[in-house]
């Protein structure tokens, strides 16, 4: 493959943060050994603490680990291998001046070089930066060699200033060098949907109202906001999770077939799918706040910022209308898992008395797995039915490891495949199913309802 060839420079702006250490170095250490990167790719890392290239080489290798290469012998020799090519340059994220240095400091590491920029800084200074990097000509396609620049979300607090953030970046930075990050585009389990509907002839001719009763998308996490309340307190859960993971992964499991596997496409059905969905509606919503989570230093005494939510969407189209999306996002609950459950309308009439609906739960995470539930005779000489699992447990069906989501995105951007990135119309359409829900919360027209840590939630 003709990238792997290409002298690329990976810099990280953020390279002192969480996502850089607990997700992009590890990423790169794992496609560094699987041999996905390019032959001569350069780390850099950039941010505004002074730190020297050996300093940088002990962080990132405390990063790093053997999860990353089963054989201990030969890990050894990769991490040695890998923190050769890993290099710091401190600077202001507001300075043209020094983005510039780092421009001579990648020329005199690896002049001419593909250059993969990645923004792991907070929202605020997305734009300083943005255009300092500019200004210092970092990100300018010169002759054979790409230049890509990789956002991390939030994009934006709502359709407003989501699309203010869009247009200013659009200044910057044309669209195809853009790679806004949704890392739930890079789970396994995720980017099987498509797989799924449009590869099985069993499943398409009942994917609709006609045989789904509802849809069901939790995400559930156990621990609360430790440590990210700084950032989590200014947002909340609608914004963390559900403006971009959920509402993907609802437009995934609900848009209609792309004419064919391309990134415009995909985002095109995605787009009308989410413009389709009905905005959140303050009726069917609840939120919640856990108890103790304004016992953080980080949290103001005050805040009304919602850790948990669960609403019902409805899809204005003839494939879904009347059929109940539930979404549903909190942190500090009572289970760790993102799953999708399909729930399919009761056979017309039963011959064997009260039998269970059918469910598909796609699991994406922990232990991914799609299980579909069947009545089934229980053995033996009475007539009972028993609703049973057909499952397929990724671990038991495959022997290849499933990737970090970090893992493929990156790969995916030094290949320059778009597909799994978030596109400027479904990036609007998202926004503003939330949008009006969120300004009521802005207003303290909704407030969130107490509820215990480690439990299923406030009582809705
Ligand atoms: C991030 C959110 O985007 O996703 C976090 O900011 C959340 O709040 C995380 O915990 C969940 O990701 P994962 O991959 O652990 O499910």
């Amino acid at each position: 493959m003709q990238y792997l060839d290409s002298p690329t420079n990976i810099v990280i702006l953020g390279a002192s943060g969480d996502l850089t250490r607990k997700k992009l170095v590890p990423a790169l250490f794992s496609l560094y050994c699987d041999g996905l990167l390019p032959r001569e790719f350069h780390l850099f890392g950039f941010a505004r603490s002074r730190k020297s290239d050996r300093e940088f080489r002990t962080m990132v290798g405390e990063t790093i680990t053997t999860r990353h290469q089963p054989d201990p012998s030969v890990c050894d020799i990769r991490i040695s291998e890998f923190l050769q090519r890993c290099y710091y340059h401190s600077g202001q994220y507001d300075s043209t001046d020094d983005f510039r240095k780092l421009r001579k400091r990648l020329d005199d590491v690896a002049p001419r070089s593909n250059l993969l920029v990645f923004l792991a800084i907070p929202p605020s200074i997305f734009l300083k930066t943005a255009n300092s990097l500019r200004g210092a000509g970092l990100v300018e396609e010169s002759g054979a060699a790409w230049s890509r620049v990789v956002v991390e979300k939030p994009f934006g607090r709502d359709t407003e200033s989501s699309l203010e953030l869009t247009n200013a970046m659009g200044k910057l930075f044309s669209e195809a060098q853009t790679y806004r990050i949704d890392h739930y585009l890079g789970k396994e389990v995720i980017q099987n949907l498509l797989l799924l509907r449009f590869g099985n002839q069993i499943f398409e001719p009942i994917w609709n109202r006609n045989h789904i009763e509802s849809v069901t998308i939790t995400f559930s996490e156990k621990i609360g906001v430790e440590g990210r309340a700084g950032y989590f307190d200014q947002f909340g859960i609608i914004r963390d999770v559900v403006q971009n993971h959920l509402l993907q992964a609802m437009a995934l499991v609900a848009m209609e077939q792309p004419i064919r596997m391309d990134a415009a496409e995909i985002a095109e059905e995605k787009t009308k799918l989410l413009r389709a969905t009905c905005p959140m509606d303050p009726v069917s919503t609840v939120t919640g706040q856990y108890e103790g989570y304004l016992a953080d230093p980080d949290v103001p005494d005050n805040s009304v910022t919602e850790t948990f939510v669960c609403t019902n969407l409805c899809v204005n189209n003839a494939r879904w209308h009347g059929v109940p999306f539930y979404l549903s996002a909190g942190k500090a609950l009572d289970t760790q898992k993102t799953e999708i459950i399909l729930r399919f309308r009761p056979v017309p009439f039963s011959i064997f008395g009260d039998i269970a609906e059918n469910t598909m739960v796609i699991r994406v995470q922990p232990n991914e797995s799609i299980e579909l539930r069947v009545n089934n005779k229980v053995p033996g000489v009475q007539f009972q039915s028993s609703s049973v699992p057909l499952n397929m447990l990724y671990h038991e069906e495959f022997d290849a490891k499933v990737p970090e989501a970090y893992e493929r995105l990156l790969l995916d951007v030094l290949r320059g495949d778009r597909s799994l990135f978030i596109q400027r119309r479904e990036l609007s359409a998202a926004w503003q199913i939330v949008t009006p829900f969120l300004k009521l919360v802005e207003e303290k027209m909704v407030r969130p309802k107490q509820y215990a840590y480690g439990s299923t939630g406030p009582k809705r």
